[in-house]
């Protein structure tokens, strides 16, 4: 396993502002095909371990701490979810990797979908993990922007008490798991949460894009997930014309880290 700094160069932002040159913390792991694995909110590289520690045989693992979170750059206001795929993207050309299955879980697979849209001859398959492809709701937008104003004013402290009980399925929420959901927590600043809750309530719809995708898509879904809804997961890949969906069991939104062997195996079967 081998952490590495990736220089991002500036460039030019959605809103005509420019984005600053900053660097991407990643894990490089395993060799075979090459798979970038995107972390969900407020998570970091790090809830992907026991993935690359049990498939580094088949697969080269690329893991980034997004930019504002785990040792990469901070973010800069007016983020959106298109600018952390353009520094996927970024990425990708400076590891001189042409193409990679993307897999993304929740934040993560927003990015997926936005990747897909704008560097298609990047993506040689999708692992979407506890993601929807729908723009927020109203309320869910309106309990984003509070948050983010909140943690402006008093400061991270209620972020994790808030969070971690809807990240775990009900029967895991006293068990500790590695790597412990809690520590993730500890080193976030009041800048990444708000203003990645401000992107995430801004992002685009994708739903309508689900039955042109022409990549191989596996759909995973946590049995307990109350964050996005097995269900509902169920239903996208069913729009999808090239898909599989997964159903893990003894699970909620974070079902890499609260049943890994399922989710290995999962992860392992390719498309
Ligand atoms: C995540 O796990 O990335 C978040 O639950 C995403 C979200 O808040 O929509």
């Amino acid at each position: 396993m081998k952490e590495i700094f990736v220089p991002l160069p500036e460039r030019g932002h959605a809103d005509g502002t420019k984005v600053p040159a900053g660097r991407l913390c990643v894990t490089r792991v395993g060799q075979g095909t090459p798979m970038v694995l995107l972390h969900g909110f407020p998570l970091s590289a790090r809830m992907w371990k026991n993935q690359w520690e049990s498939l580094a045989d088949q697969y080269e693992f690329i893991a980034p701490d997004l930019r504002g979170f785990g040792k990469s750059s901070k973010l800069v206001a007016g983020w959106q979810v298109d600018d952390f795929a353009r520094d996927i993207s970024e990425m990708l050309d400076a590891l001189e990797i042409p193409s990679a299955i993307i897999c993304g879980l929740s934040l993560g697979g927003y990015i997926a979908f936005e990747f897909l849209a704008q560097f298609k001859d990047k993506v040689s398959g999708l692992v979407l993990c506890n993601t929807r492809a729908n723009a927020d709701e109203d309320s869910i937008a309106r309990g984003r922007r509070l948050m983010a104003e909140r943690v402006a004013r008093e400061g991270t402290w209620f972020v994790h008490g808030g969070m971690v009980p809807k990240l775990l399925a009900q029967e895991n929420r006293s068990r500790k798991f590695d790597p412990d959901v809690p520590s993730f927590f500890e080193v976030l600043t009041p800048d990444s949460i708000a203003t990645t809750q401000l992107a995430m309530a801004e992002r685009r719809d994708f739903t309508e894009s689900l039955s042109t995708m022409d990549v191989p898509v596996h759909v995973i879904a946590g049995e307990g997930d109350i964050i996005t809804r097995a269900n509902e997961m169920q239903q996208m890949a069913s729009e999808i014309p090239s898909s599989q969906f997964t159903l893990i069991t003894g699970a909620g939104h974070l079902t890499p880290i609260e049943n890994p062997s399922e989710f290995n195996q999962a992860l392992s079967k390719g498309f």
